[in-house]
């Protein structure tokens, strides 16, 4: 059998992966897909598998290397706009760009940041509750807030944040044409090389840039150009990600009142972290898969794919496999085996900013369900504008009142 990919998910249960998928997962865990393209790849829908592909180095991370599944034409035009960020490469090239940013997101140094996103949280919600008692949570609270980190944390102009905000969503819409992809790509490169470009030129204390031409680029380890395109990832990888895993979260707590309150009334950090972990499994935003291609011939799952085939990893499949999580498709903050969620990826490509997302979910969720009592939707929760057209699931808007 041969299914199509990608499939939307069904708006009447947003949280579950298209039935096609985890009728897969029932039967097979690796089938057949047939791309937008007509191209065809793999389609791994196992956890197990899923794993065993993505810490397997004889799949590439390469667009480059024929056969790599494009699962959109955004996506098409964004990978072959000629401007390769270090998750589209392979170890080694890929670990030696990938250290110019990992120190800035190690556990302690984001927890570090923990009390300064709690200030800007309460500066956004306590402005909301100035204005009135209904706002847009996906538009006013969502999107800001990891934007204001991440454009912060780069020390980069926030005032600039549009710029990068539609670029972002033009590339990873799937309504988007190839080359409205590759025109958006471009115009993010050059918001990236001139925040380089200035920072090479006046250099900051304590800054992402300035230390990683010092310690990568002026040591002749990376270049220039390779710097400028894992900034560009940064800003597309670091805020409509964790935006819409926010208001995805509080979706499904204002279907979950009784979770709603436990998280609410929690003061236990590692309740609130075992919970936000369990938000991620469950609503797995990263709906389009890891793409790979095989290098040689490789048998997962008893099928054998062959050198040059194409594999698309299902991580919100795997994250409903009844052979890791039981009662996969309830939400569960007591949860066991959350440390095998496949909601941030696995083995040398894993999420960089995974911690980052986590920590801005634990300030996030408690704070908006403390200071806005009585959260709830201002439309029909049938009419709620999905983003089933987008490489990460959510919302296009989040309408609520409260008080
Ligand atoms: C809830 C929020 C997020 C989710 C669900 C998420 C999910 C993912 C996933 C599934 C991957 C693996 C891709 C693959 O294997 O091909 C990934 C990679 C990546 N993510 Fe995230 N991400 C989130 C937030 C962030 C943030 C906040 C940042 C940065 C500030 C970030 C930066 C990256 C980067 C740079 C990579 C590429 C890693 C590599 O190839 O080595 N992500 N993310």
């Amino acid at each position: 059998m041969t299914i199509d990919y990608p499939i939307a998910r069904d708006a009447r249960c947003p949280y579950e992966p298209p039935a096609a998928y985890l009728d897969t997962l029932l039967t097979k865990p690796i089938t057949k897909a047939r791309l937008w393209n007509g191209d065809q790849a793999w389609l791994i829908v196992g956890h197990k598998e899923s794993n065993e592909v993505l810490a397997d180095d004889r799949f590439s991370a390469r667009p480059d290397v024929p056969g790599y599944p494009h699962v959109s034409p955004a996506l098409a035009g964004y990978r072959k706009s000629g401007l390769e960020t270090f998750n589209n490469k392979d170890n080694p090239q890929h670990s030696l760009e990938r250290r110019m940013f990992t120190k800035w997101f190690t556990v302690r140094r984001i927890n570090s940041l923990h009390e300064k996103i709690a200030d800007l949280v309460d500066r956004v919600l306590d402005g909301l509750i100035a204005e009135g008692d209904t706002a847009d949570l996906y538009a006013q609270l969502a999107l800001p807030i990891p934007s204001q980190v991440i454009f912060a944390m780069l020390n980069a102009p926030y005032e600039d944040h549009l710029v990068v905000e539609e670029a972002t969503n033009t590339i990873l819409s799937w309504r988007s044409t190839t080359e409205e992809s590759a025109a958006a790509s471009a115009v993010l490169l050059q918001f990236c090389e001139s925040l380089v470009k200035q920072r090479k030129e006046h250099p900051l204390d304590d800054d992402v840039i300035s230390e990683a031409i010092e310690e990568h680029v002026n040591t002749g380890q990376c270049t220039l150009e390779q710097l400028t395109q894992g900034i560009r990832l940064l800003f597309l990888a670091g805020h409509e990600t964790t935006a819409n895993a926010i208001s995805m979260s509080i979706l499904v707590l204002l279907d979950h009142p009784h979770l709603a309150a436990q998280l609410r009334e929690s003061e236990d950090p590692a309740f609130v972290e075992r919970a936000v972990k369990e938000l991620l499994r469950f609503v797995t935003i990263a709906q389009a898969g890891r793409c790979r291609v095989a290098l040689q011939d490789v048998t997962i799952g008893g099928v054998t794919i062959k050198a040059g085939e194409g594999v698309i990893v299902s991580s919100e499949s795997a994250n409903r496999d009844p052979s890791v999580f039981e009662h996969a498709s309830e939400v569960d903050f007591d949860r066991e085996h959350l440390q095998e969620s496949a909601s941030f990826g696995y083995g040398t490509h894993r999420c960089v900013g995974e911690r980052l997302a986590v920590v801005e979910l634990q300030v996030v969720l408690p704070a908006v369900l403390r200071k806005l009592p009585d959260l709830r939707l201002t439309v029909e929760r049938k009419d709620l504008p999905y983003k089933t057209d987008h490489t990460v699931f959510g919302v296009y808007e989040l309408p609520v009142a409260w008080g």
